[in-house]
């Protein structure tokens, strides 16, 4: 999602600049190419050598010393922005940006700047709370200007209360956010995640070994791009991830309830759950003793949610996935047109770095047309990228 993005990293003279370094690294992991500009007194917590050296680029702190940016650095750095990102911002940058004031080289750089601006302050609580500070944040939103508020707890000043950095997962979320095209916006997406559990007796039940990791990052994709997302998920250690409607669920009884009652208002359903195809013929809610154990499980298959939705298919794109461990794409191709699907995602489980668990996968993506993409190894949320992209191209072609 990030790969690309010009991104202006502007920091300010607070404890929290160190922070802005962890924010530098992590755009650069998502190969965001990020300019980073400091006021005079953000260079007096960390030095700009840190940030020009994990940012691979100079970096702007004097606006009269010609540098590689030029002698026009101010304008030179804001050249093709998709996002400027002050982390973290002081009262003062604040109050710059909001009395339009540009006295330095950030302050001049922000007013250039012609794309979305994010803004995560970062101070003593009590300035937080400053009637003029707040007024002047109520008054860059409503000129468009992103916040990411602060977190409450232990300030670098001994207090606590609401002013510390928000986490770097909040900031990198609102930067995702401001960067995605919102291609989703207004459909309703209905994930399916994790695995299911089909009960034997009150102790013991038939599982896999999905964690869901695959399905709650197709769901925070579909989100990014502006989607309302609901997730029906089995059991998994994961957090939902927000802004995403949830519905926890164990059998893949629920999981076919669940499914049923809201596929009706669902343009996209991606069923990335690992549900079990068979549950226990009977179940008992007692535990059973060993002693008394039958030899053998007499299993039923469970209800094949997914065909169901093929077989009633109108106007949406159904997306499933096939978890192989011989001839891949044979086998992914037979479902795709057993279970009436536009899209497959087929894993080769038997691969280390992929299927159950892994964080990264490797997958193939068949389509109905017969078009075949290979995805090499990458991290579970940069492959949910690429299959929310094909699924938004599938659905533009199908004109729904
Ligand atoms: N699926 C489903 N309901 C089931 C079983 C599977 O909706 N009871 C969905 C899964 O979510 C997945 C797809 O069907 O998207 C493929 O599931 P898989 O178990 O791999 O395929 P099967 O059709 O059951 O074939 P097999 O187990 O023989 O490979």
């Amino acid at each position: 999602m990030m790969s690309g993005k010009r991104i202006l990293l502007g920091v300010t003279g607070g404890i929290a600049a160190y922070k802005a370094v962890d924010v530098l690294r992590r755009l650069r992991e998502q190969n965001a190419e990020v300019r980073v500009v400091m006021t005079r007194n953000a260079a007096r917590f960390v030095t700009p050598l840190t940030f020009a050296a994990l940012s691979g680029m100079p970096v702007l702190t004097d606006e009269f010393a010609e540098g590689e940016w030029g002698s026009m650095g101010h304008i030179a750095v804001t050249d093709g922005l998709d996002l400027a990102l002050v982390a973290p911002a002081t009262a003062n940058i604040i109050g710059k940006m909001a009395a339009g004031i540009a006295d330095d080289t950030l302050s001049t750089a922000l007013m250039a700047a012609a794309c979305p601006v994010i803004v995560a302050p970062a101070m003593n609580d009590r300035m937080y709370r400053n009637a003029i500070l707040q007024k002047n944040i109520a008054y860059l939103r409503t000129a468009g200007i992103r916040f990411v508020d602060p977190d409450t707890g232990a300030l670098a000043c001994g207090t606590n209360g609401q002013g510390r950095l928000a986490s770097l997962e909040s900031i990198l979320q609102a930067v995702v956010d401001a960067c995605s095209p919102k291609s989703l916006a207004g459909i309703n997406v209905l994930v399916t995640a994790g695995p299911t559990r089909e009960p034997i007796d009150a102790v013991r039940f038939i599982s896999n070994p999905s964690t869901g990791k695959m399905g709650y990052a197709l769901a925070a994709a579909a989100r990014d791009r502006g989607a309302t997302v609901l997730l029906v998920s089995g059991p998994t250690q994961l957090v939902p991830p927000q802004g995403v409607d949830l519905i926890a669920v164990t059998t893949a009884a629920e999981m076919d309830r669940a499914v049923k009652e809201h596929a009706g208002r669902c343009k996209v359903i991606i069923m990335a759950a690992a549900v079990s195809d068979f549950r226990p013929l009977e179940t008992s809610d007692r535990k059973i003793k060993k002693s008394s154990a039958p030899l053998q499980l007499a299993l039923e298959p469970t209800t094949d949610i997914l065909k169901g939705l093929g077989d009633a298919k109108e106007g949406r794109i159904l997306v499933g996935f096939a978890a192989e461990t011989d001839a891949l794409v044979l086998n992914a191709r037979e479902k795709l047109v057993r279970k009436n699907l536009d899209l497959i995602i087929a894993n080769d489980i038997d691969a280390p770095d992929s299927g159950f668990a892994a964080d990264t996968n490797r997958a193939t993506m068949i389509d109905r047309t017969g078009s075949v993409d290979e995805l090499p190894c990458m991290t579970k949320a940069e492959m949910a990228v690429r299959i929310i992209d094909k699924v938004i191209e599938l659905k533009k072609n199908q004109g729904l």
